[in-house]
Formats: C-alpha cells, structure tokens, sequence
C-alpha cells in the first residue's frame, strides 16, 4: 500500500481496488454521470442498465478499502442519484446527509428549468463511529452577519445541507483546468476534507479526473491516492498537484476579515495589551499572538503575522481599534 501513498494510479479503478485492504479513511467519488459528457478515455454513454451494474461495482470496490470509521461522498445527477442511494442501502452504508449543491452558472435550457445543482451523498460505513469536525467547517451565521446579535453562537454555525457558495467552474474562471470537461470547485472539496477527516488521515478519489480532490488533501495535509483511467489527465493532474504545491486552497487565498474574526481580533489585541507597534517589532510575541487567534477562530481563515499587523493597521486607521488602557493612561 505504501506505494500509493500520495500517488494518482493509472488505471481503472475497480480493477485496482481489488488488489487494496481497507486504507482509506474518506473516499470522494464524482464519477461520469453517464450524460454524454467528452472524456479522453471513457464514453460517457452507457445503457442505463449496464450504468447501473457498474455503478454497483465500483461502490462495492470502494466500500472494501473504506476502514471501518471512514466515511464516502459521492456526487451524483438528477437522473442516477436514486439508484446510487439503493445500491448504498444494499451495501449497509448509513446516510448521514443528502447534500445539494447549487451553483451559480448553470447549463442554460430551451424549454425547461435550467439545471444548477448536483446531489452529493453523504455516507459512513458505521453509524457510531466516524470523524466529522463540526469546528473546522462552522461559517458565520445570519445572527451574526445579518442581526448583529450578540447571543449568536461566536465561533458561527454549522453550514446548511444545500451548498451554494460553491460556483461551477466555467472557462473563464482561474482556478480551471485546460482541457478538462468537469472539475469541481477545490473549496468543496475542502470543506469535505475538513469535515471527514484528520491531518495525516487516507483520501480516496477513485475518479480523479483533473486532480481535485488530491490537490485539496495535499494543501490540507493529508495523504492522497487518485485512481484515473485516462493517462492524459493522470499527466496533467500530477503537474496540477505539483504546480499547486505550497498555495491555499482556491477561493481561500485571500484572508477575509468577517465581523466575527474583526471582533476576536480587536479582543485579543485588548486582553495582550502589547500595542501594535510593539507587535510589528517583536516577532516572538506576534507569532504567539497570531497563534493564538488562529485557535479562538478555530477554522476558516487560518491568518499569518502579516495579516494580523495589515489588520491592525486598518482598523487602527480607521479609528476602529481603540486604544489600549495603558495608551489611553499615557495620553492624558
Ligand atoms: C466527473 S470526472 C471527475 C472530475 C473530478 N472530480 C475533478 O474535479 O477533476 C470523472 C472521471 O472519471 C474517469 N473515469 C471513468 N471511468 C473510470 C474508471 N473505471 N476508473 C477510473 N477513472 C475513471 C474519467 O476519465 C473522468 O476523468
């Protein structure tokens, strides 16, 4: 097994699950949906009963190398989500969510709804025993966005089961790959990842295509073992993991300052009571105070030293910082 360790395998992945013991922890699944999509390699149009007998096969093959505490997400159109959750409840996976993701810039229609979402289906081999890390994903609710209120839960709430802060990637968009008909969003993937699994833990992605779901879990410090089936994009997935080396995950690069991080900022800068100036020179006491924030935070947005010292700068300027007891003491 070792050597699939950080690794996209060529190859089809049933076939290669089936030399594999239980290792992986969280398996992501987007495979072809079987609507005439272009791929290199594989032909996106089966007849929907041999659809069907293979979407039984590779979820058998990928619930056999699933450890006992992992859990498996499986994306899914309209049209086969029903039959992948039948064959979930023949192999006793549990569903923990049925997730929605809508996006922005769906494909348009002539004569009906234009279609903006996928379902993404959320399950664990064992009802009782997984890894969800309800703290790394928390986004700022509407009490504290919208209401400003200050009862509202500090560290945010849990994110609803309909996603729509993910848009799909279109041709324009940066984070697109050449080439590639399909790619999902990597902020989604990330927010599975933190979920379902530790640093360190196992991803699986038997259909890796562009490499998503294992540039994600590298950024995020785990391990990665892609399985693809055409060796064109298995080249260019490797180049995309290696290109991406040392960057944050897409759509996070950018710190945001939501209220709530302002707010334990401004805290934190008053409890220390090391003025700013003081901060900016002594790179001791500024990484333990960007430590620091970063833990009351939990998640999100994970700031470094400059960050915090722009910040400071800004709400300083901004005449939003306030001054620190012993500043206000000196100016009398
Ligand atoms: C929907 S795409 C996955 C896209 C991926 N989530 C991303 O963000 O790039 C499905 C991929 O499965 C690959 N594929 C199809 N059959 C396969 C098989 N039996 N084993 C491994 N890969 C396969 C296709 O070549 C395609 O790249």
């Amino acid at each position: 097994m070792k050597r699939w360790l950080n690794k996209i395998i060529s190859g089809d992945c049933i076939e290669v699950l089936s030399r594999a013991k239980p290792f992986a922890d969280l398996i992501f699944a987007d495979p072809p949906f079987n609507i005439g999509y272009k791929y290199d390699k594989y032909n996106d149009k089966q007849e929907k009963d041999s659809y069907f007998g293979w979407t039984e096969k590779w979820m058998r093959a990928c619930c056999d190398v699933l450890t006992k505490d992992g859990s498996f997400y499986i994306a899914m159109c309209d049209e086969h989500v029903a039959d992948v959750k039948i064959i979930a409840n023949k192999l006793h996976l549990f569903m923990r969510n049925w997730i929605i993701w809508h996006y922005t810039f769906g494909q348009q229609m002539k004569n009906k709804f234009a279609r903006s979402h996928t379902h993404i289906l959320y399950f664990v081999k064992d009802k009782d025993n997984f890894t969800f890390k309800a703290d790394a994903i928390r986004v700022i609710s509407d009490r504290q966005k919208v209401y400003k209120d200050k009862r509202a839960y500090r560290d945010g709430k849990m994110p609803d089961d309909v996603w729509d802060e993910y848009p799909r990637l279109c041709g324009t968009f940066e984070e697109r790959v050449d080439d590639f008909p399909c790619q999902m969003p990597e902020g989604l993937l990330a927010r599975i990842i933190r979920a379902s699994s530790n640093e360190g833990d196992w991803v699986l992605d038997p259909f890796s295509g562009s490499g998503t779901t294992a540039v994600v879990a590298h950024k995020l410090n785990r391990i990665y073992t892609g399985i693809e089936i055409s060796e064109k994009y298995v080249k260019e997935s490797k180049n995309r993991i290696k290109d991406s080396e040392g960057l944050p995950v897409e759509g996070e690069g950018l710190p945001k300052w939501p209220d709530h991080a302002d707010r334990e900022l401004k805290w934190l800068y008053h409890e220390n009571k090391v003025p700013d100036g003081k901060l900016r020179k002594d790179k001791m006491l500024l990484s333990i105070f960007t430590a620091k924030l970063n833990e009351r935070l939990k998640k999100a947005q994970l700031y470094t030293p400059d960050d915090i010292i722009d910040r400071l700068e800004i709400l300083r300027k901004a005449g939003k910082l306030g001054a620190l007891r012993e500043e206000r003491v000196h100016s009398k």
